[in-house]
């Protein structure tokens, strides 16, 4: 059936571009201070505590994935599958690097990554892989409306240091690329909206009760205590008029929709952007070695 919008309702593969992993590697060595965006703790702890996440998050992406991709007869969403995998996998890698760089620095994102795997583990120990898929879907909707907010709104990432916003808008290129493989790889194999539902309740809760555990622990591990101002600068960036959590609503929102498709709202354009503004050729690996 075709919905409104000119995409396949209930069906595969509906993803309109190529998804292909690119092979980067950022100079995570150039980071000055474990302080890397702006300067702030609090700032810069979000975003080492949701890199600890990442090797094993999207190790699970990956994993839940394969336990239907056997069972796909569509050729162009096989192909999509195989590139998810490939980008999961390498910003998997990417963040391990960066993580590493950060246990350096003083916030040992390493220790967290090995709490997270643990946790990971006991939140799926008695998931079947309809479930497992589901979760996977919801947390791939999340990162997809977030990776779309740091390239819309250069702003965000203002006061970050270079290396570390190079990664973040790499890995939200291609999060915005794959954002409807597992969406479509669902509906083929599962189908079933109310549990999609019902895992984005969830797996928000946790994200978000995970992520301050971890941020808590890397400032206690770290002996750092933000000052009042910095307390108050990350209040605003969360929850201000400009706040992040306004500034996700709608797209969050657009989720529960009853006919919701990740492409239902298509911005290929920021992909563009990035290609042409963003982009450089010096942490692209295969252009590297060509050149
Ligand atoms: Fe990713
Ligand atoms: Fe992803």
């Amino acid at each position: 059936m075709k919905a409104a919008n000119g995409f396949n309702e209930n069906s595969v593969s509906t993803t309109p571009l190529e998804v292909r992993p690119r092979r980067m590697r950022f100079p995570y060595e150039e980071m000055t201070s474990r302080f890397f965006y702006d300067d702030n703790p609090l700032k810069s702890a979000l975003i080492a505590s949701l890199s600890s996440t990442f090797p094993a998050g999207e190790g699970e992406f990956i994993e839940s994935v394969r336990l239907f991709q056997d069972k796909v007869d569509d050729p162009e969403l096989s192909t999509q599958i195989r590139g998810f995998i490939g980008q999961e996998a390498h910003h998997s890698q990417q963040h391990k690097d960066f993580n590493r760089a950060l246990q350096k620095m003083g916030f040992d994102a390493v220790r967290v990554e090995a709490i997270f795997e643990k946790d990971l583990a006991w939140s799926i120990r008695k998931a079947n892989p309809g479930q497992r898929l589901a979760f996977t879907v919801a947390i791939e909707h999340l990162t997809a409306i977030l990776a779309e907010e740091f390239l819309t709104n250069p702003a965000r990432l203002e006061g970050m240091e270079p290396a570390i916003c190079q990664l973040l808008q790499w890995h939200a290129v291609e999060e915005i690329e794959h954002k409807a493989v597992a969406f479509d790889l669902y509906m083929s194999q599962v189908g079933n909206r109310k549990l999609l539902r019902l895992a984005m309740r969830v797996g928000l809760f946790m994200l978000i009760y995970r992520t301050s555990k971890y941020m808590c622990f890397m400032l206690a591990w770290s002996r750092t205590m933000p000052t009042w101002k910095q307390f108050m600068a990350f209040g605003r960036f969360m929850f201000g008029k400009n706040g992040l959590f306004r500034a996700l609503r709608a797209n969050y929102r657009a989720y529960f929709r009853a006919d919701f498709h990740p492409w239902d709202h298509d911005n290929r354009a920021l992909i563009e952007t990035w290609k042409q503004k963003i982009y450089q050729q010096k942490y692209d690996l295969a252009k590297e070695k060509a050149a």
